[in-house]
């Protein structure tokens, strides 16, 4: 245990994470109960049983669209002709849930999600309800998602993440916005407003009304908000690559975080006013840009550029491997980050995790996962790969829909 685990084991006396999970007509179960305990837990299953589909679950009950970034209605349960419930989809009216107790640091919150149909939508038709995810907090409707925030965190690392670093910058941006948003709750509200302030501007230019003063007002909302998200992203990166310098450089590399956006750079010179006068003038200039389809800069284009730090090596240029360790490194860094910040732990969600490591890597992750004593959901296709956690995790197999307690060793 290296000296860092050491302080944060004894900061994380308290641990926190789910001490049970419930799931309802959620993806390919109908209902589901799991009572986890808050440390390690394997879940593993043949290709296609539903392992993914609980991390899924879980990534719900924190804001945003779910670790696959799923459509709501795509996660209702659908039936098949070879359920006993059949119902063929159009008569299929139930909708999905999930709950859970935390544990945070001794307290103990219920928390869950569903889906509504929104009546704002309601216009006599059925079929013209719109869905929405509600969120209550022990019993009661919560103003927002948002909410679930100061009570769960959690942080993912999924199989698609392999190509993070060499596809578009989209995702690459999710993942950072995901990442300031565990450590600034406001965040995850300042980027949604962006976006739906984005939206009504490039319709209001694509449509052709181009009412200059409604125009100015959303161009004089969106430079305030892309200024604050631009300051949050500077402020969470410096925290981590500081936070990243004192740790060991050791099987997983540590890594340099850099970002990539106008704004963000700006901010290094000018003041916060001067920055938010720029944009606004800025977007202004840029109003024939969305009329003739071509990209809009700002906040969001923003890019995150990962180095692997000893070599400066950019993480694109690294081997898949490498590339692998890497997000594993900055994962465990945001991890002990978070808990010396917050006071408690997230829980992990690590789907096929283990998969592509060699068995030098794989018993170093282990070993990690154990030191940081928190709750750490792991699913993989064979059990046999944790026995070096045998006396640490519980360990689920998921079979016909149902999960069942199930120790290998
Ligand atoms: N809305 C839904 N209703 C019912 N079943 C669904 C729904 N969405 C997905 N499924 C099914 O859930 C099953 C399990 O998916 P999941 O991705 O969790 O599997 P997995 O155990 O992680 O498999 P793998 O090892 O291949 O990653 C799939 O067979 C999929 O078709
Ligand atoms: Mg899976």
């Amino acid at each position: 245990m290296d000296s860092a685990a050491v302080i944060l084991s004894e900061f994380n006396s308290t641990k926190s994470g789910l001490s049970r999970l419930t799931l309802s007509d959620f993806r390919n179960y109908s209902y589901l109960r799991i009572n986890p305990h808050l440390g390690p837990i394997i879940i593993t299953g043949e290709n296609g049983t539903g392992k993914t589909n609980i991390l899924e679950a879980l990534s719900f009950l924190t804001p945003g669209k779910g670790l696959r970034g799923a459509k709501l209605s795509d996660v209702k349960r659908i039936t098949t002709p070879f359920d006993q419930d059949y119902l063929p989809t159009p008569l299929n009216n139930t909708n999905w849930a999930v709950s859970a107790l935390v544990n945070k640091s001794g307290e103990i919150i219920e928390i869950g999600t569903a889906i509504e149909k929104s009546l704002k939508e309601y216009n006599g038709d059925d079929s013209r309800y719109g869905d929405r995810r509600i969120v209550k907090i022990n019993g009661q409707k919560a103003p927002s998602q948002n909410e679930l925030g100061k009570y769960l965190s959690a942080i993912w690392l999924t199989p698609q993440m392999d190509r993070l670093f060499r596809g578009g910058a989209q995702p690459r941006r999710s993942f950072l916005d995901r990442l300031v948003y565990a450590f600034d709750i406001e965040h995850a509200k300042r980027t949604a407003n962006f976006e739906h302030l984005y939206k009504q501007w490039i319709q209001l230019l694509k449509s052709g009304n181009l009412d200059n003063n409604w125009l100015t007002t959303l161009e004089e909302a969106m430079s305030a908000l892309g200024v604050a998200i631009a300051a949050a992203r500077r402020e969470i990166i410096a925290k981590l690559n500081k936070f990243i310098e004192n740790e060991p450089d050791d099987i997983f590399p540590n890594v340099r975080l850099e970002l990539e956006g106008t704004i963000e750079k700006l901010l290094n010179k000018l003041s916060a006013l001067e920055v938010e006068d720029f944009y606004k003038e800025s977007l202004k200039r840029q109003r024939r840009s969305v009329i003739y389809n071509e990209n809009v800069d700002g906040v969001n284009r923003t890019d995150f550029k990962v180095y692997y730090r000893k070599k400066s090596m950019p993480a694109e240029l690294c081997s898949t491997g490498e590339q692998k360790s890497l997000l594993i490194s900055i994962i465990l860094a945001q991890t002990k980050c978070q808990i010396l910040d917050k006071g408690f732990s997230p829980i992990l969600l690590l789907d096929e995790v283990v998969a592509h490591l060699d068995d030098l890597k794989r018993e170093a992750l282990l070993d990690k996962i154990k030191d940081l004593n928190l709750q750490a959901w792991i699913t993989s296709t064979n059990p046999l790969l944790f026995s070096s956690l045998k006396n640490d995790a519980m360990f689920f197999e998921v079979r016909n829909n149902q999960v069942t307690l199930h120790n290998p060793f």
